[in-house]
């Protein structure tokens, strides 16, 4: 798959057909994630790998994360947390794997973090485009749910370290159609 296919198929998918993503695999991707462009070498990120033998631990921090921060209330909201705690247990059992993606924090130099922050996000394209062109998709999520304290010690997330995004990476279920609202003339100004 040539790189313009890959930015065009890759999808957010919500959730996945099931199996594992091979270890080698996910180091592919990551070799390949690392070479997003960043200034000054800083290559502020890590990749925090959540094997599939370990998705049914990240399912019981997940839903104790969720009742922690979950208000007991109304019976609509009742109905809601219900709803995100099935979507939670249907997405983490169809996922081959999780990566979670952290960039190194310049709380003195707000120049520094906001490049890195960005060079991070170029990396997790990256490694979304070298998923897509290995036939496996993903959801690039920053839900609050997942970034809590308790979810960040279950990943090993730093004090010092941002998550850029929490990426469940599986086997496609369905076919997804991309939409754009803008057309490419809405986005250029010519200058
Ligand atoms: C920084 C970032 C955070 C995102 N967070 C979430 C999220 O928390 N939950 C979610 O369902 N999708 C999330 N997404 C996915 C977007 O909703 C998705 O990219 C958008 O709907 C466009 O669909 P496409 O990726 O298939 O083109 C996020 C995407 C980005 C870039």
């Amino acid at each position: 798959m040539d790189v313009d296919e890959a930015i065009r198929r890759r999808r957010t998918h919500k959730f996945f057909a099931g199996g594992a993503v091979p270890e080698a695999t996910l180091r592919e991707l990551v070799e390949l994630a690392r070479w997003a462009p960043n200034h000054e070498y800083t290559e502020p990120w890590r990749f925090l790998i959540v094997r599939h033998e370990r998705l049914p631990a990240m399912q019981t921090a997940v839903l104790a994360s969720l009742d922690s921060i979950a208000q007991a209330g109304t019976p609509e909201m009742m109905r809601k947390l219900a709803q995100k705690r099935e979507k939670l247990i249907k997405r983490l059992a169809g996922t081959g794997a999780v990566v979670v993606v952290t960039c190194a924090r310049s709380p003195d130099d707000p120049s520094r973090d906001r490049e890195d922050f960005a060079a991070s996000a170029c990396a997790t394209q990256n490694l979304l485009l070298a998923a897509t062109a290995r036939g496996l998709c993903a959801l690039w999520s920053t839900g609050g749910v997942l970034l809590t304290e308790a979810m960040r010690s279950f990943y090993g997330a730093r004090g010092d370290e941002h998550i850029v995004g929490v990426l469940f990476i599986g086997t496609p279920a369905t076919e997804l159609e991309g939409k754009r609202y803008k057309g490419v003339d809405d986005v250029i100004a010519w200058v």
